[in-house]
């Protein structure tokens, strides 16, 4: 059977089928990082990948980035638990944000595999980072590209998580968090496989315009961070049993959606590494 991929007619986002994850040939490795340039976010429904397919799948796509700040799945230390128990009121990554924008090269992007699924709700929304920038003003466009920005770890895993409550935080992250130094990238950045431009900063890691102060950027960091969670550039996916999701972090943003307390909800993440990246 052919790969078949079927834009979702949103900005972003395309639903993928005639592949079983699980038995992966190597010829769809290309096929899919090139679809993932071009469409932000890959679904996939109906799946079979216990954890040992998660990790091959992953390693067919490239190389695997361990999360430094999330514990670890004690059997599967490449995957990471992204778990909501029915007593925690924070959910992991339920601000806009990229994984790891806060490394030199930050992640090509994130395997998501269900595992256990609130009785409703707990979607995962997705933004295009490329109809984001399109959607800008000349001028404007020309001001973002001719800075450059601090994306900071300490920012989201010290301040942020000092906020959660202390039981929600031990469970779920590292008892020491090894915060890396500040790193800088363009606002604009090319995206390394289909070259096209990106709005490359995001609310939870980004800080500052390098050279500017934090109170001086703020206002236009906050723009731009309202400016890409507008509904038009977003999708928003409902989760299936044997459902999965790849996205690129180089080019979209993504969102849990906190509206199941009570329930909980366990989805299995394998981080792939990036390449640096540039304007
Ligand atoms: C993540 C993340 C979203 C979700 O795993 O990086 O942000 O819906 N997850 O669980
Ligand atoms: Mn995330």
């Amino acid at each position: 059977m052919g790969i078949d991929i079927e834009p979702t007619g949103a900005a972003l986002g395309a639903f993928v089928s005639g592949l079983e994850l699980g038995k992966l040939d190597a010829d769809a490795s290309d096929t899919l990082i090139e679809a993932l340039g071009e469409h932000g976010v890959l679904f996939f429904r109906d799946q079979d990948v216990p954890p040992e397919a998660h990790i091959a799948f992953a390693e067919s796509l490239g190389e695997i980035d361990v999360n430094a700040f999330f514990s670890p799945n004690e059997m599967y230390p490449q995957i990471a638990e992204v778990r909501t128990r029915p007593e925690n009121t924070y959910v992991i990554g339920e601000a806009w944000h990229t994984d790891h924008s806060y490394e030199e090269a930050p992640a090509l992007g994130s395997i998501l595999v269900a595992r256990q699924l609130p009785s409703r709700g707990g979607d995962t929304a997705f933004s295009s980072m490329y109809a984001a920038y399109d959607a800008l003003s000349d001028g404007m466009k020309e001001t973002l590209r001719g800075l450059r920005a601090v994306h900071s770890s300490y920012e989201a895993f010290g301040v942020g998580l000092s906020k959660m409550p202390e039981a929600e935080r031990t469970e779920r992250f590292k008892d020491e968090y090894p915060f890396g130094p500040d790193v800088v990238h363009p606002v604009v950045i090319s995206h390394p496989v289909s070259g096209r431009p990106v709005l490359y900063v995001n609310r939870s890691f980004t800080t500052r315009f390098e050279g500017w102060t934090e109170r001086e950027s703020r206002p236009l960091l906050e723009y731009l961070f309202e400016h890409g969670s507008s509904v038009e550039f977003t999708y928003r996916f409902s989760w299936e049993p044997g459902s999965v999701a790849i996205w690129d972090n180089r080019c979209t943003w993504h969102k849990a959606l906190n509206d199941y307390r009570g329930e909980t909800r366990l989805m299995h993440r394998i981080t792939l590494k990036g390449c640096p990246i540039a304007a």
